[in-house]
Parts: C-alpha cells; structure tokens; sequence
C-alpha cells in the first residue's frame, strides 16, 4: 500500500486517510471559505488523538465477542452532544444510566454487557434538508455544534470551522472525565445502588432497579464472606468506549493517525465511528473513508436496504470477515422490522459474514406529536427492539445488542415508560437539540424490557 494516494500496480488507488476526498460526499456543510476549513484540519492533524490504537483494539476484541453470541452491546446517549451548558454532572447522568441499564441486562442475559456511548465526538447531524425557511427567510439547516449554532439567524447557521476544535477540545474533556469516573471509583459494582438517582429510584422501575442492586450487593458480600476476594479490577472498574457517527470527513481524516506498532491506521477521534443511514452509498466518500481504517465500524441499516446493499457493505467493510470489525445498525421502524430484517439475517448468515447485528429502536420511529414536538412512544421502541430478537430467533443468529438515544436526566421528549410522560407533558422539559432522548427512568424501563427478551 502506498500511502500518498498513488497508483497500486493493479491500477487502483491505494487507499490512505484523504482518499475519500473526490468521491460524492452527502450531507456535508456548504463551507463559506474552504481555505479556512483547510487550515483548520492542518492544525487538528498536528493535535494529540483522543484515543490509542490499542483501546480501539480492546473494544473491537469485546464485539468479537457479540458477534459469536458471548456478550451484548449497549450503545447510547445523545442524538446531538451540545456546546452549551457542558459541564460534568450531564455526563456523570449519562454513564450513571448507561451503567444501570448495563447491570439490568448482564444480570438477566448471563453474559457481559460491552458498554459504548454516543458521546465525546457526536456533534455532526445530517439533516433531511439542507435548508430551513421561517417567515420566508431560507438559511441552512442546524447541522451540529461542529458545524454550526441552532439559534435561526445567518450568523448562527454559517457554518464556522472553528467549530470543530471547539468539537475536538470538549470531546477531550468528556473522555477525561470518563475515564476519571469509570477507573476511578465510580463504577465499582459496590456502588452500584447509588447509581439509581432520586427521580428515577422513587418510579417502579427505579424500585425494580433497586431490587436488582440490594441482590447484587448481597452476592457480593456472600463473595467476601466465603473469602472469595472481589477485589478483581472487573469489580472495581468498568471499560467504557465512546463513538460517534463519521459524518465531517475533514474532521475525521485530521484525527486519523498510524500506529506505531502495527502501521495501521486509526481514526482516533473515537473508539468506534459509524455511517449513517443517509451516507452508506458503496460508491461514496463515507464508505471509503471507513475501509481503509482499523477501529471498529457500524453502519445504519434502514428499511430500503436491500440484501445485496448489505453484503456490499460487508464485503467492503469488512473484506476479511474478521468478528468485531463491522455492527450492522438496523433502524426499520416497529411497523417494518419483521418484514425487512429476516431476509437481511438469512443474506449475511448465509454468506458467512461475521457482523454484530444491533437494533435502533429509535430512529424508525419518529413522529410529530400535536403540539408540535418531535417524539417516539417507548411502546414503539419496545415492539422494534422485541421483533429485532424474534427475526433473530427464526435465523438462528445472535441479537447481539441495542443502540439507543438517552440522557441521564429527567426529560420529557419520549412518550411512555411505567410513569407515563404523556403528550401533555412534552412540553415541561423538551431539551434536546435534535432527536428526542429517553429519559433516565425510561432507559431503565427499557433495558428491563429487553432483558426479559434476553432470558
Ligand atoms: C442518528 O443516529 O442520530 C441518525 C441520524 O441516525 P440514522 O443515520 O439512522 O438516521
Ligand atoms: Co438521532
């Protein structure tokens, strides 16, 4: 392989971290000064990675593992992570239900739970349309805090490159603090009753919840007192990853680094990055930006997909069928699911391709409620999520995990859950800056529903 887009004696041009560039591109910002994004990238380039090759290894070995049915994932957190109002206990929240909810489905599955957030990178959304007019005036349309501000006016919507150093440095503080509380303390087992926060300890899941730790706590203590040591770093600490869909390939070219010890490359921007629904074309930039690199990779599957799309994204992601490397995302819609997805599980086991198969339960089902407000009913997630396992139980093959919008806190942009947040109340505390998030006692409730699934 060369490594400065040169010709390979076949004829092809070899890949390297800027070989997408060329190839149709969807979804990208109409930058005013390019020159500017250029320079930007060039400063990025010469910044430290947010993460190590090796962590990238260490969670590609872990889906290995979901892929042959030994573990299941967990993926969540924001639909858009935000430049305002960052600060430390939005993220504490976040990992604290992400940890729950991680405890409710090993408990119940048997098998360990690899945990990866949707968080310290996700600032990029492509959007249905490219512009949105009010009163007449057309600007762009909100695409992210990397790109630009969600307040309507022209100088909110221009999009700045200054945007993503801002994305890079609160991406930085995000991992660190994750780091702090995952190594450091705040995920030990121990604790795991004080992770069921007020608003979500007083509702009947928060209670089943509790139920759930008061036995894990004694079977630790049993563990103590027969002179088995729970001093195992298993115990103590959790390994967490963070991920985020690839959508500015500039921004993730300059964070793409080789590593030292094995020459491969890595996009460093995250453990694991993903292709969204809307830029999976086989013939386009966001495919061929993901070949060439060796972190894990997911890709969107949604109900247009057909088997032949998905084994071309298999054969071009993931050439080698190596187990971990490629989570195929499926987000069909509740109503769609059960039509749509078996012949893509019978296509890929049949080929013998190994691929961690996830479900989006969310982005199939999204409507406009009469208030205006864009919404999902937990229902609808549920039904997607428990056809998701049946279609998996006909084929034979491993439901492997889920991938989920949630927030820590107490929100109300989901309708449903045990303590019902009806369309009356979706106006109380509608925060998100694009997609609507579960909850905290929501994300709870759900990972109940899907551990019954698991059992
Ligand atoms: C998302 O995950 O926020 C998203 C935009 O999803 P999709 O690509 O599946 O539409
Ligand atoms: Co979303």
């Amino acid at each position: 392989m060369t490594t400065d887009g040169s010709q390979t004696t076949a004829g092809a041009t070899a890949w390297h971290p800027a070989s997408w560039r060329g190839l149709p591109a969807k979804h990208q910002p109409a930058w005013p000064d390019v020159a500017e994004l250029e320079r930007t990238c060039k400063g990025l380039s010469t910044l430290p990675p947010l993460v190590f090759a090796g962590e990238a290894r260490s969670l590609k070995a872990e889906l290995a593992r979901v892929a042959s049915g030994e573990a299941f994932l967990l993926q969540a957190g924001d639909c858009a992570e935000s430049f305002d109002g960052f600060n430390a206990v939005a993220i504490r929240e976040k990992l604290r239900v992400i940890l729950q909810m991680a405890v409710v489905l090993t408990y119940s599955s048997g098998v360990p739970t690899v945990k990866v957030g949707r968080i310290a990178g996700q600032f990029a959304k492509p959007r249905s349309s490219q512009t949105e007019t009010i009163d007449g005036t057309e600007l762009p349309s909100f695409l992210g805090h990397m790109v630009n501000d969600l307040p309507f006016s022209s100088d909110n919507r221009r999009p700045n490159p200054e945007r993503l150093i801002q994305a890079y440095n609160q991406s930085a503080s995000t991992l660190n603090l994750l780091r702090a509380f995952t190594k450091g303390g705040f995920a030990d087992l121990h604790r795991v009753q004080a992770w069921n926060q007020e608003f979500v300890a007083s509702s009947p899941e928060g209670q089943r919840y509790s139920d759930l730790a008061a036995e894990i706590d004694r079977a630790l203590r049993f563990m103590e007192a027969a002179g088995v040591s729970s001093n195992h770093p298993e115990i103590h600490e959790a390994d967490f990853y963070t991920s985020h869909e690839a959508l500015i390939l500039e921004y993730e070219e300059a964070l793409t680094r080789q590593d030292s010890l094995t020459d491969d490359w890595y996009d460093c921007s995250a453990h694991m990055i993903w292709i969204g629904e809307r830029t999976r074309q086989l013939d386009g930039a966001h495919v061929e930006f993901c070949k060439g690199i060796k972190n894990p990779i997911g890709c969107k599957v949604g109900p247009t997909a057909t088997p032949e799309d998905v084994l071309g994204l298999c054969e071009a992601l993931n050439p080698d069928r190596d187990p971990g490397r490629l989570t195929l995302i499926v987000r069909m819609g509740a109503d769609k699911v059960a039509d749509n997805l078996p012949p893509l599980l019978e296509a890929v086991r049949d080929a013998e391709h190994s691929v961690v198969w996830a479900s989006d339960p969310m982005h199939g089902n999204t409507f406009t409620a009469e208030s205006g407000h864009k919404t999902r009913h937990l229902d609808d997630v549920t039904t997607e999520v428990s056809q998701f396992f049946a279609a998996h139980r006909e084929a034979g093959t491993w439901p492997g995990g889920i991938h989920v919008e949630l927030t820590g806190e107490d929100v109300t942009e989901c309708l449903g859950g045990e303590e019902e947040v009806a369309q009356g109340d979706l106006a109380k505390r509608y925060e998100t800056m694009c997609d609507p998030r579960l909850n905290g006692r929501q994300g709870v409730d759900l990972a109940f529903r899907v551990s019954e699934l698991l059992r």
